[in-house]
């Protein structure tokens, strides 16, 4: 059966192009994933005082990635950083302390960005959230995907052929192999 991946998408812009990314991924590996984008723009700011009594809209997204198999963050750089609204739903998911719902889970970070360095920065900065938040994040292929803007992509949101959409090809077939080796090792392992 279909591993179960949670996308995470770092812009709530409507024509994000981090957003289209994570669409061309998950049609790339629609035999293999069933992908589902979580949306984060609704999570209030994270605020600790409010462990015991959160906001209503923490339950929802906590269910919805503690229920996945993998998660897929694809993500721009703000300002050589993880953009807030991304940082704010790692860390409402990684309390209350002993309950994060991304302990364990394997994972994939994209970044896409207009400038040339493809967001790198942003994205070993969340790599460095994720490995200690104990995700197993795919190493290879690395993803700073550079000189990404509107024309990268046809009217239906689609990438064109081409060296980017060849890239983002092999990620999503990596990503499928990567997470299923996780998930098949953990049964294994528990048996
Ligand atoms: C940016 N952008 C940007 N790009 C980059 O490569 N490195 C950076 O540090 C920044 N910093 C930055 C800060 C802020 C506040 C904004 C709004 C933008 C440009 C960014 O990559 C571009 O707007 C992308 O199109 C954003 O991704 P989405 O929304 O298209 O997915």
């Amino acid at each position: 059966s279909r591993h179960k991946i949670a996308i995470i998408v770092g812009s709530l812009r409507k024509e994000s192009i981090n957003r289209k990314v994570a669409r061309s991924i998950c049609a790339f590996a629609s035999d293999k994933l069933d992908c589902e984008i979580v949306g984060i723009g609704q999570l209030p700011l994270y605020n600790q005082d409010q462990d015991a009594d959160p906001p209503a809209e923490y339950a929802a997204f906590r269910e919805k990635i503690a229920a996945a198999d993998g998660i897929l963050f694809c993500t721009p750089e703000y300002n050589r950083g993880v953009p807030g609204v991304l940082k704010n739903a790692v860390d409402v998911g990684s309390r209350p302390y002993g309950q994060s719902v991304w302990d364990r889970k394997p994972a994939a970070i994209v970044s896409a960005s207009p400038g040339g360095i493809g967001g790198f920065g942003a994205n070993h900065q969340l790599r460095q959230a994720c490995v200690f938040l104990n995700m197993p994040v795919m190493q290879q292929p690395e993803a700073y995907l550079g000189r990404v803007n509107e024309d990268s992509f046809d009217a239906d949101g689609c990438l064109k052929e081409g060296p980017l959409k060849d890239l983002v090809l092999s990620l999503a077939a990596a990503f499928a192999d990567w997470v299923d080796l996780i998930v098949r090792s953990r049964r294994l392992l528990a048996e």
